[in-house]
């Protein structure tokens, strides 16, 4: 294992079981939004931390756009092959400031949606307050994440994704476990946490 996200571009989407995860979330946002209704057809999304573009090309096809944005330049490199005509792909830190997009449409979002992000960003909280400032007003965020055991455990309490979307002001709650994954011995649970940015 390496923790440099570099490393897993390649054979990314060959992994079944990131396949997996990622139909299963956008199963679940279609079903918390209808993300393939009608409404969304003028709409503009943001894959947080979008890596090879699992989740985004399965988003795509329903909204005007999608910008696609992450840290890591090589899964940016395997999503920008894919040449996904409404998708713009962008390598950098946006938590940072750190692309060159930002004030050219880098807001203004409907969505935002973080797929297996937020529990490896060294401040959840901080990040969840900056991508709600990044919503339109009436916007949604939408996160999943492997759910902790524990506050000291890897992943997300209930407790920790309900705070981070309390403290980044955004309304309407929606904090559950939302699917598992089953290996031999294990049942690895996911969280899905929602919310959106209030009108006034
Ligand atoms: C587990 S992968 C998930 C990738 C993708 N969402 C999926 O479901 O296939 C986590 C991704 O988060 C990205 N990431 C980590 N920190 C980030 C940050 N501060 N901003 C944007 N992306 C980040 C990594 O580079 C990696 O591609």
């Amino acid at each position: 294992m390496t923790d440099d996200w570099n490393d897993y571009a390649d054979g990314w989407d060959d992994n079944s079981d990131v396949r997996r995860y990622a139909n299963r979330a956008f199963a679940s946002l279609d079903d918390h939004l209808n993300l393939r209704g009608k409404d969304w057809r003028s709409k503009r999304v943001l894959d947080f931390g979008c890596g090879t573009g699992l989740l985004t090309e399965k988003i795509a096809p329903y909204v005007e756009e999608v910008v696609a944005v992450d840290t890591s330049e090589n899964m940016i490199a395997v999503l920008q092959e894919k040449q996904l005509h409404n998708v713009r792909a962008v390598h950098g830190d946006i938590l940072a400031g750190d692309v060159p997009e930002v004030g050219n449409r880098f807001s203004g979002f409907d969505l935002i949606c973080a797929s297996s992000v937020c529990a490896f960003l060294p401040d959840y909280s901080g990040a969840v307050a900056v991508l709600a400032g990044l919503l339109n007003k009436g916007g949604h965020f939408v996160q999943w994440d492997w759910q902790a055991s524990d506050d000291d455990g890897f992943g997300l309490t209930l407790n920790q994704m309900k705070a981070a979307l309390e403290a980044a002001r955004l309304g309407s709650l929606r904090v559950e476990r939302i699917f598992e994954f089953k290996s031999d011995e294990q049942v690895m649970p996911v969280l899905i946490g929602a919310g959106v940015r209030n009108t006034e």
